[in-house]
């Protein structure tokens, strides 16, 4: 038995909350980008410290658990998804003694944390790979990750046809004529899964962050680990297409989740009901469901969710799907609108494009706003646990007119990829209406605010009524009020017309309607959270377009 289950106390504090077991089917949780939500000592960019100055705006808002992007040692190829040390802090961020101090007073404040595992790849800056570099063709170190020799008379094509996720061969020729894997930026060589050190390694860095007293992980790119047997070519062009709709010899393999199965032991040994949460893009919300088998993870996001347009019935089809593919496995659904890879619902919504689509103008902004505050109402009604990405309170839209100049996300030069142009999402986030960047810091932002971002600032939007922050806490207050909402796993539809969603969980009513009319509705109770405003007349409402509302019928 491990000396863990012998001490299980790492979790500092969490004796608030810690009574409510099984805290994670139904929470909602906050995601933060460390780089862009608050800044400490005026560098520009957001830190540690910085999280926890705002940790009690967090909880004021209402929210179970915040997820933190990864702030670890690490060169920012790929804005810290390229780590070279797991166990240390970027010095831009802070230090171990911030993420201490950090956690603990989340704790306090009843707030759990998770943070972000990238066990796929590291950067080409960690030891490992830097030695297995410098130490050429046959160092063991190089079976720590995927080095071969090229194809050709000269070894001067790729091992395989593999494409990398940002675009271009997802392989680099190292001086030695050697080539090795990433399916991301060439800053972030893939781990090879099979040699045993990997495991070890992982094994160990969990348990160092379960110790510092985390909630949870979540895993980046966790359906992308093992990789088929020979790195065989996968035949096509244009792979970023295939994305999604097909098991790919490098996405999705069986095996990855003998790892999960093993991570899930180690968890289990650790106090306090923790969490690990899959970022897993695969073909089809069923598979999803794979990855939170009893004995696996606990939460996987779901990207259909993500991509659904403002359409009743893809709403309706994607929310029956999911709910019947979690069921079976006992894990709860989730709901997600935005995160730090794709462009702001607000903005999405502005427009009818796909996700995935480049957007490269803010569309009709009133329109965007208003569907995504419907979307969201829809979304915190659902059975389940949410995601609420850092911003969206605000109604924040994407910034769709950055500067080439200032722009960093690699998949932007590499001139393709997750949406192409990510920047847009991490602007970093206003906090009051006027001063140096909004209040995000006292001096600048990594990247350039818009002018108008004062009066999208907390400090403008709380205690307006009608704000979107407003309507942000109505609802997260209301979703803990009332244990309908978020809890179970099925809801019941009633009978809607054509373009609008309503169903009842219990004692209450969630009706959206996605189309561009207002319509008529049953007035099915009290009102509880509108996203715009009701007209009730005795037994009927008005529902404007593009609204969603809850009614208790208690
Ligand atoms: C998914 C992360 O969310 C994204 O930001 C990152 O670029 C890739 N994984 C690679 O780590």
């Amino acid at each position: 038995m491990s000396q863990h289950s012998a001490d299980p106390a790492p979790n500092t504090a969490l004796a608030t909350v810690a009574s409510h077991r099984d805290w994670w089917r139904d929470a909602v949780i906050y995601q933060v980008y460390p780089r862009s939500f608050a800044d400490s000592n005026g560098d520009g960019m957001g830190d540690l410290e910085g999280v926890r100055s705002r940790l009690p705006y967090l909880r004021d808002l209402g929210v179970d658990a915040v997820w933190l992007s990864p702030f670890y040692a690490s060169p920012q190829a790929d804005a810290g998804y390229d780590v070279a040390d797991y166990r240390a802090v970027d010095p831009m961020f802070g230090s171990l003694l911030d993420a201490d101090a950090l956690i603990r007073d989340a704790h306090e404040l009843g707030l759990r944390i998770i943070v972000d595992l990238v066990p796929n790849h590291s950067s080409d800056q960690h030891e490992w790979f830097k030695r297995a570099v410098a130490e050429g063709p046959g160092s063991p170190l190089r079976d720590r990750y995927h080095f071969r020799p090229g194809k050709g008379e000269n070894g001067e094509l790729p091992p395989n046809d593999w494409e990398s996720i940002f675009g271009g061969p997802a392989w680099t020729r190292v001086p030695d004529g050697e080539w090795y894997l990433h399916l991301f930026a060439p800053e972030q060589p893939d781990f090879n899964w099979n040699h045993p050190a990997v495991g070890d390694e992982f094994r160990s860095i969990l348990r160092f962050w379960l110790d510092m007293g985390v909630d949870g992980f979540r895993i980046d790119v966790a359906h992308g680990l093992v990789k088929a047997d020979g790195l065989p070519d996968l035949g096509a062009r244009d792979q970023l297409k295939l994305l999604g709709n097909d098991v790919m010899p490098f996405f999705d393999q069986d095996g990855v989740h003998e790892i999960y199965r093993e991570w899930r032991r180690i968890l289990d040994e650790y106090s306090g009901d923790r969490i690990f949460v899959a970022e897993a893009w695969t073909p089809t919300i069923e598979r999803t469901a794979n990855y939170v088998r009893p004995d696996e993870l606990h939460q996987a996001f779901n990207f259909q969710y993500l991509s659904t347009h403002w359409d009743a019935a893809e709403l309706r089809a994607v929310i029956d799907r999911t709910l019947d593919a979690m069921r079976p496995v006992g894990a709860p659904a989730t709901w997600v609108l935005s995160n730090h890879d794709v462009t702001r619902h607000a903005t999405r919504f502005a427009h009818d494009t796909a996700l995935g689509t480049q957007i490269r103008d803010a569309g009709d902004r009133e329109l965007g706003l208003k569907r995504a505050r419907a979307a969201t109402l829809l979304m915190l009604a659902l059975p389940g646990s949410a995601y609420v990405y850092q911003g969206e309170e605000l109604g924040l839209p994407d910034v769709v007119d950055l500067p080439d100049e200032v722009r960093q996300d690699p998949a932007y030069f590499r001139g393709a990829g997750q949406d192409g142009f990510r920047d847009g999402c991490r602007v970093p986030i206003p906090w009051t209406r006027t001063g140096a960047s909004y209040g995000f810091g006292s001096g600048g932002s990594w990247l350039p605010q818009p002018e108008n971002w004062g009066e999208l600032s907390v400090e403008a939007q709380q205690g307006a009524p009608g704000s979107t922050l407003e309507l942000y806490r109505t609802a997260l207050a209301a979703r803990r009020a009332h244990p309908d909402l978020g809890a179970g796993e099925a809801v019941e539809w009633l009978k809607a017309p054509e373009g609008v969603l309503a169903f009842r969980r219990g004692d209450f009513v969630c009706v959206a309607n996605t189309t561009g009319e207002a319509v008529t509705i049953p007035a099915y109770g009290r009102v509880l959270v509108a996203s715009a405003e009701v007209t009730v007349a005795e037994a009927e409402a008005k529902l404007p377009s593009d609204t969603t509302v809850w009614w208790t019928t208690a």
